[in-house]
């Protein structure tokens, strides 16, 4: 048997790590509102306010070695032993270890020595840090006298800069030390002129020293496994003057035999109005020997610290924090009752009740910004990528999917077009990559509708949303719909497909930009669009696909005249589309992919490699396009004999081995990777939805496996986290077919969510009630499914004694509040 580095604890909803030696860092998120961290299973990671860009706090190395070398680290010095209970930085071998991942909190256990030390790590509803609980336990019979060093590094804001502009940056941090009955250390670097934000790291009581300046504490030529103080055995109480700014706090700890101390970290940040920023003279004088700053007498630009205080006091006692973490908890039991699954397979269980909708909320919140794979710097939010991501949360807090809603649609160009990326702290359009993107307004569609579905909130359609963020350009959410939709009506080509611009979902498939030079990006380089006439069958089916979302949106809507010419015009676009794909999309056992810039087609059995992909099997199949003249069940077919392999579909075949100038990126990633015969998990469950439509429930539920992380056999070669599903996995042509990469931060997540709970098990809400309409394994005898939804509950029994795979006509339980019991017999 493959070795096992963890194992999953469904009853505390965690996931544990029992050897911190995984084959790859294994992270978790902290957060789950503003203030977020990255957590690894060594205490390595950093923290951001909202934008990992624009508001990094601690800092992190990317690409360095040994890898995720900086964290939040405590140090443990017990006699001449100094440990860490997460492992890392020192690596001494500890005598018990234990990382917990669970919803939002990680709790690192080290012993050593007889000594035990846990920290808990997570940030409390609604507060702007980081709580670290650190929990020392004497073991032993003997009196135990430790030294306790606290670790982290402050990041100069920008996380883009701070790993450039040396010139500049060595130069400018400041910090401030403040000792009282507790001691906290703010970095305040750029804090007296354009910044109206602070961070701080505070420790519930009072130390014996302190360090914030990087060279003092670690030495200019030691590492973090052995930084110089925690050697020397105390801090230097050094005051950082630009440079490295860190925060490390000193504690002399003793502990009787049997006894526990808890201290209490907090890790924090602040913003505070212009006019407000500084504290007054009588507040505080400079002249105070609890407070030092890095400029020292002259410093008239003491932080006004009133907002830190009350964090810092709120979390002084265990009790607070007791308090706080059982608020969270309660939080992720209300977030996770919306669905719930019960059925004998505990793997099934485990995706669906707990780990699939957990990275749910997390890609909702984190978009693809900040993870491992995605350094925090590169990408804000997407636009398609964020419309995905809230289909997989908008029944956990309907609210912030709304919002969401919003604003994504107030970055739309009024032709439709849409801004690729936006910054969330700013929700303004990233100019540097802009739009183009021929896929990306149909996802409006696609969000909007599932989250009316869910709510029955039609009121979002009437929301006066701008366009660009220009303010006076308001039109209503339904307006900026029909252009999204008319976006694709307007843009087709030769053979009336949908434009493909700078590419559609594939990112990497680039038919206009025809690059040849290295320092050029694919995805922000300007396209030769004139006179092109590349095509996608990937967006004809997205449009068909959301397009009836469209119609079903107005039918569901007002019977005015007006509404009703206007579905008839949408019925015939759709109409038209469909027949162009039978037409000129389909290669004679599959659906063709597109047609290049020249016309060409690509995905073709005419073609020499890349004859097949999956995106358009995916989303034509989804729309059942040509179903009735069985295109759907060949392309199915083709999809299982061609793209296949044991870990799941590969994204095309055979991988491309040359460089296609015509192709783009994807021609250029290594067979076997990436958008280039990688598995590209995003796009399963897609085949996996058409087969449901197709009525395959074995197929389905073989695919839906082998993606589902809870099914992963072999941990060292899936190296990525067992918990959460990643983007992508080496396909059958790769080195190492079955090792994954980037995890975390994929649409995989929403799809795998839409396909299991709505498709699979079939618990769907439409605008008229909930549909049951499953399509499962003919072997699963049964299964109950509690689903809140709006203001009712529905109680829902399946039960398939006869081996069915879906039931002949599907169920549709009208809306009504209140608690409703069902039984389904398939
Ligand atoms: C990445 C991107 C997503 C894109 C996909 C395929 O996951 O976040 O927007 O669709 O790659 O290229
Ligand atoms: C690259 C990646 C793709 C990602 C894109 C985002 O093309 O291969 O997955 O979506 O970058 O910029």
């Amino acid at each position: 048997m493959a070795k096992e580095y963890g194992y999953f604890d469904d009853a505390h909803r965690e996931y544990v790590i029992t050897d911190p030696k995984t084959p790859f860092p294994w992270i978790n998120y902290l957060g789950n509102e503003d203030f977020f961290g990255l957590i690894s299973n060594t205490a390595g990671g950093y923290d951001f306010f909202k934008d990992a860009k624009f508001r990094r706090i601690t800092r992190y190395r990317y690409n360095s070695v040994p890898m995720d070398s900086v964290g939040r680290y405590f140090y443990i010095v017990d006699d001449r032993l100094v440990w860490n209970p997460g492992w890392k930085p020192c690596k001494t071998a500890l005598d018990g270890y234990e990382c917990r991942h669970g919803l939002n909190y990680t709790r690192i256990t080290g012993v050593k020595n007889k000594v035990r030390a846990s920290v808990l790590y997570f940030v409390p509803l609604g507060v702007k840090a980081e709580i670290q609980r650190l929990t020392l336990t004497n073991e032993s019979d003997e009196k135990k006298t430790l030294k306790l060093f606290s670790y982290t590094e402050w990041c100069l804001w920008n996380g883009a800069t701070d790993g450039e502009n040396f010139q500049r940056n060595l130069s400018t941090g400041e910090v401030e030390i403040e000792r009282s009955e507790w001691t906290a250390i703010y970095h305040k670097t750029e804090y007296k002129e354009r910044r109206n934000h602070y961070a701080y790291y505070s420790v519930n009581c009072p130390v014996n020293g302190y360090d914030t300046d990087r060279e003092s504490f670690v030495g200019l030529y030691n590492d973090l496994s052995e930084p110089q103080a925690v050697l020397e055995g105390k801090a230097t109480d050094s005051l950082a003057h630009g440079w490295s700014p860190i925060a490390s706090h000193y504690i002399e700890v003793g502990l009787a035999p049997g006894e526990s101390k808890d201290f209490i970290f907090v890790l924090g940040y602040e913003e505070n109005e212009e006019g407000n920023k500084f504290a007054s003279n009588s507040q505080f004088s400079i002249h105070n020997s609890q407070l030092l700053t890095s400029l020292g007498e002259r410093d008239h630009h003491i932080i006004n610290k009133e907002r830190a205080h009350e964090v810092i006091k709120r979390f002084s006692t265990v009790e607070a924090v007791e308090a706080a973490f059982a608020e969270l908890q309660a939080l992720w039991d209300e977030l996770l009752s919306k669905y719930r699954v019960e059925s004998l397979d505990e793997r099934l269980n485990r995706m669906v009740n707990i780990w699939n909708q957990y990275q749910c909320m997390i890609t909702f919140c984190m978009s693809r910004s900040a993870s491992f794979f995605e350094s925090g710097i590169g990408r804000g939010m997407g636009f398609r990528d964020s419309n995905q991501d809230l289909v997989g949360f908008v029944h956990q807090i309907p609210s912030r999917a709304r919002q969401r809603i919003i604003d994504i649609a107030s970055t739309q160009f009024p032709d439709g077009g849409c801004y690729h990326q936006y910054q969330p702290l700013t929700k303004r359009g990233n100019n540097d990559i802009g739009g183009g993107f021929n896929d990306d307004p149909m996802w409006l569609i696609f969000g909007t509708t599932a989250y009316i579905r869910e709510t029955g909130d039609f009121s979002i359609l009437d929301e006066m949303v701008p366009w660009d963020n220009e303010p006076g350009s308001e039109v209503s959410l339904m307006e900026h719909l029909r252009i999204s939709f008319d976006h694709v009506v307007n843009n087709l080509g030769p053979h009336g497909l949908p434009l493909i611009g700078r590419a559609d979902w594939n990112d990497c498939l680039n038919l206009n930009c025809f690059s040849n030079d290295p320092n050029e990006s694919f995805q922000t380089t300007g396209n030769k669009t004139e006179g092109s006439r590349a095509e996608s069958l990937m967006i004809a089916g997205l449009f068909v696909y959301c397009g009836r979302q469209y119609v079903d949106l107005l039918k569901s809507r007002a019977e005015s005249k007006e509404t009703k010419d206007e579905i008839a015009r949408a019925e015939k676009e759709i109409e038209k589309m469909c027949k162009a794909v039978e037409q000129f999309g389909w290669d004679g056992a599959w659906y063709l992919r597109a047609y290049d810039y020249y016309g060409n087609k690509v995905g073709s059995h005419e073609n020499e490699e890349g004859k097949i992909f999956i995106e358009s099997q995916g989303w034509c199949g989804m729309a059942r396009i040509g179903a009735e003249l069985g295109m759907l069940d060949k392309a199915l077919d083709s999809a299982a004999q061609l793209l296949d392999s044991e870990h799941g579909m590969v994204l095309n075949y055979p991988a491309y081995t040359t460089y296609h100038i015509e192709l783009g990126e994807q021609s250029t990633y290594p067979a076997g990777y990436k958008e280039n015969g990688g598995i590209f998990c995003h796009n399963n469950p897609w085949v996996i939805i058409a087969q449901t439509e197709a009525g395959r429930g074995n197929d389905a539920w073989t695919l839906y496996k082998k993606i589902a992380p809870a099914w992963i056999k072999d941990q060292d070669l899936h190296k990525v986290e067992p918990y959460v599903y990643c983007q992508m996995v080496a396909g059958k042509e790769a080195a190492k077919p079955g090792e994954g990469k980037n995890s975390w931060l994929t649409g995989t997540a929403a799809w795998n969510w839409l396909t299991i709970s709505q498709h699979i098990l079939g618990i769907r809400p439409t605008y008229e009630g909930l549909m049951i309409n499953p399509c499962i394994p003919s072997d699963l005898k049964e299964y109950k499914v509690t689903r809140k939804w709006r203001d009712a509950e529905y109680v829902i029994t399946v039960k398939n004694p006869n081996g069915k795979q879906h039931p002949d006509q599907p169920v549709v339980l009208p809306y009504a509040p209140g608690k409703h019991t069902y039984e389904v017999v398939l």
